[in-house]
């Protein structure tokens, strides 16, 4: 739709994860005047469901050296050393920011952060907060201190597409205000300095997730409209204990963080024989991709649809002072924890590909950058590392504004562009996801993923009027498209990516895969 308005502001962040926030309250201190723009309420993104925590090396037996090699070990070979080192060297600064924001973290008896162990982990050092809700606790210090320096907030508003500079760069976007029924009003051009992406990742392009309903991938969908480069989606993340809740479940699914098996609770079949005891030397604690290949081979092989996660041994008292929220989630879910072994299944968690960037966000196209998951930066290689997202975005973030502190680029006039894409019938999500999940699910094949290629090339295309229904089915399907191609291009078995038919990983594809349009606006 046309634009009805125009706006000005030095730059637009879009999304409210912890990435998003930490961007618009960067930026601001800097003195920038700052747009964030929002799909649903202020931080209702991914990062308040994030239970486990934040990575960083706090422990007084741990060393940057190891959370370094523990990344890099996970991530199989595709991590980007320096930008890893980055990471390291400044987690623990954000995380101070974090607190002085008013972060209230479990602590200690001595008053320091409180450190437990994830999978992939040598050391403890994940920091956690309110037991299980680490990421709620982000979002409100973030939204908080966003709320306190006034900065512009457009929620419920979608951003359609960006708008082209002369130079091929982006200069702003164009967004929607979303009515109660999904309608879209008040089309107005945001003309800014810079775009900041921090959308997310895309989840429910799977039938089952552990992602909420807004983690539809549309900001990479815009950003590739817009010129950027993608790389890696085939790097889809399962975590490997989403509750199971029945057959047939569909959205999003609760998570049993694997601070759980952290604590020690261990992943049983229903005979109660350990999984992952033969499977890998850290066994339960093994990097999340070997854990979720490990389960859904087994799932294959016994024709089970789910696995159990036994916690009993760790006592009622301590599971509900440390893991309220899941106490509750499975209680909610007719389950108790710490009386039964409760049935997981692995779930798409976290898309570890995405927009090319560098850690500060730069991506190829002048004016557009992009932080948190929506980015890859290399941080997070194959495989990402828990607990190590929230931490990327804050970092990330920080760095971004300080780039855009000192080299905001000057405002672009506006220029139409070049191809607009076709819009997906909403109609055609459920086919959409029933064909990703069946065929680029944790183990995939070429004929499935070709067969996925095909199923995506013959979905209708929308002949209503523009709505939120139609942005995220045209999002999705181009995510899924993208993904089958990358699935299909990387014939060998890395980190999330398991090709049954190329089980071995090869040296030759430690390679980045990167996807952008053609002048045509094909892949
Ligand atoms: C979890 O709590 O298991 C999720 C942590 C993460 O995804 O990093």
């Amino acid at each position: 739709p046309a634009a009805e308005r125009e706006q000005t502001t030095d730059v637009v962040v879009v999304g409210s994860g912890a990435a998003g926030l930490m961007a618009a309250v960067a930026l601001a201190e800097t003195g920038r005047s700052v747009t964030v723009v929002t799909k649903g309420e202020l931080g209702a993104g991914s990062t308040p469901w994030a239970q486990g925590g934040l990575a960083a090396v706090l422990g007084a037996d741990d060393d940057a050296e190891l959370h370094v090699q523990d990344t890099l070990v996970a991530g199989a070979g595709l991590c980007d050393e320096p930008a890893v080192r980055a990471l390291v060297t400044e987690a623990p600064g954000a995380i101070a920011q974090l607190r002085e924001l008013g972060a209230r973290l479990d602590l200690d008896d001595v008053g320091r952060p409180a450190l437990t162990r994830e999978g992939g982990h040598s050391r403890d050092r994940i920091v956690h907060a309110g037991g299980d809700a680490s990421g709620a606790e982000v979002t409100r210090t973030l939204a908080t201190a966003l709320r306190a320096r006034g900065i512009a907030v457009l929620e419920h508003t979608v951003a359609l597409d960006a708008l082209h500079a002369a130079d091929g760069g982006v200069a702003g976007v164009r967004t929607a205000r979303l009515t109660d029924d999904g309608a879209l009003t008040d089309v107005t051009d945001l003309h800014a300095r810079a775009v900041v992406l921090a959308t997310g990742g895309f989840g429910q392009v799977f039938t089952a997730t552990t992602n909420p309903a807004g983690a539809t991938g549309d900001g990479l969908a815009l950003a590739l409209r817009a010129g950027a480069e993608i790389a890696d989606v085939e790097l889809v993340q399962f975590h490997p204990t989403a509750l199971w809740t029945g057959a047939g479940a569909r959205g999003q699914q609760p998570l049993v963080s694997e601070a759980v098996r952290g604590e020690g609770a261990v992943l049983v079949d229903a005979d109660g024989n350990r999984i992952m005891s033969r499977a890998h030397q850290l066994a339960d604690l093994a990097p999340r991709d070997v854990v979720s290949a490990t389960i859904a081979a087994s799932l294959r092989a016994t024709g089970a649809d789910h696995v159990f996660l036994d916690a009993r041994h760790l006592g009622a008292e301590f599971l509900a002072r440390r893991f309220p929220g899941i106490v509750r989630a499975c209680r909610d879910a007719g389950l108790d924890l710490a009386h039964e072994p409760v049935p997981v299944v692995p779930a798409a968690h976290y898309v570890c590909g995405g927009v090319l960037a560098d850690l500060d966000g730069r991506t190829v196209v002048p004016g557009l950058y992009a932080v948190g998951e929506v980015a890859c930066t290399g941080v997070q290689g194959a495989n990402r590392l828990a607990s190590n997202s929230i931490t990327e975005g804050l970092v990330a973030a920080r760095r971004c504004a300080e780039l855009l502190a000192a080299e905001l680029p000057a405002l672009a006039e506006i220029v139409p562009p070049a191809t607009a894409g076709d819009a997906i019938d909403p109609a055609a999500r459920p086919a959409i996801t029933a064909a990703t999940t069946r065929h680029a699910g944790v183990l995939r094949d070429a004929d499935g993923l070709t067969e996925l290629a095909r199923t995506l090339a013959a979905v209708d295309r929308a002949a209503g009027p523009l709505d939120l229904a139609t942005v995220e089915a045209t999002a999705l399907h181009t995510v899924a498209t993208l993904l089958a191609s990358a699935a299909l291009a990387r014939p060998e078995s890395r980190g999330c990516h398991r090709r049954l038919d190329a089980p071995e990983t090869r040296p030759e594809w430690q390679v980045r895969l990167v996807h952008r349009l053609d002048r045509t606006g094909h892949l």
